[in-house]
């Protein structure tokens, strides 16, 4: 059993541990955050130990590191953070849930965060540090590259390459053999049709409420009882 430490002690931090507890050969011993941040000395029942000290309480010949961080700036603070750690020398694991569905030979980097529900189809390759959150489409021989972040629900067709720091809203879908450009920002429901520019903002058909109906619950209502 490896043992890790967590960076962070907000929500996503949370729900590594929870993960990590129910559904991993790894075990929890600390959580770790920059010192400025921090309030409580215990965190879920484990030490939070400053960051600059971690790798003197926690070295990383003995321990590993999992970091938990979102989209905040276009990922680069979860990019930021994760160079930090490697610079200490820790190596950093991957959580990928056993209720993904996934095939022999997967190829995934270090400090993937992927939950539940998500469909990674064979020769599909995904780099460090990215975040897959649940139920996502992952086509056939696409590529993830790093720090990418993909919501809930995005359908990536097969032999796509996604760039490094993009970022996917829910629901978004993605067209084969389509190149999606660095820290491109895919809004919810988006469809994506044509490689995309680096840094470019993308988002989806609005909604229209119809102006000249509404649902007449009174008839509805009316009928049930009859
Ligand atoms: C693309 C996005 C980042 C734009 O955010 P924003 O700049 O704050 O945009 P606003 O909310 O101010 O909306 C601006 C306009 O664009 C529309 N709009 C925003 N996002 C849209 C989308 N994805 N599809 C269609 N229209 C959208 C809004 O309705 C609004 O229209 P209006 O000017 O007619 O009122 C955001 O809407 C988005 O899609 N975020 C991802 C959400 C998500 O997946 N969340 C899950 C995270 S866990």
């Amino acid at each position: 059993m490896e043992k890790i430490i967590i960076f962070g002690v907000s929500q996503l931090a949370s729900l590594a541990h929870f993960y990590f507890e129910h559904d991993s050969p790894h075990e929890v011993v600390a959580f770790t955050l920059d010192k400025e941040y921090i309030t409580e000395n215990e965190f879920r029942g484990l030490p939070v130990i400053a960051f600059d000290e971690i790798e003197g309480l926690y070295p990383p010949s003995q321990y590993k590191m999992f970091l938990p961080i979102s989209f905040k700036q276009m990922n680069f603070l979860r990019k930021r953070k994760y160079e930090q750690a490697k610079q200490k020398g820790y190596q950093c694991v991957s959580y990928i849930s056993s209720k993904a569905t996934t095939w022999p030979d997967l190829d995934v980097g270090e400090n993937c965060f992927i939950f539940e529900d998500n469909t990674i189809q064979p020769f599909v390759k995904i780099g460090n540090n990215c975040v897959l959150w649940s139920g996502n489409h992952i086509g056939h021989h696409t590529e993830i590259r790093d720090h990418v972040f993909i919501t809930s629900q995005v359908v990536i067709s097969g032999c796509c390459i996604i760039e490094e720091n993009a970022f996917f809203g829910v629901n978004a879908t993605i067209r084969d053999e389509t190149t999606i450009g660095k820290g491109t920002l895919v809004g919810m429901g988006a469809n994506i049709t044509k490689d995309t520019p680096e840094y470019s903002i993308w988002i989806g058909a609005k909604s229209a409420m119809r102006e000249d109906k509404s649902i007449d619950i009174d008839s509805i209502s009316h009928k049930t009882k009859g």
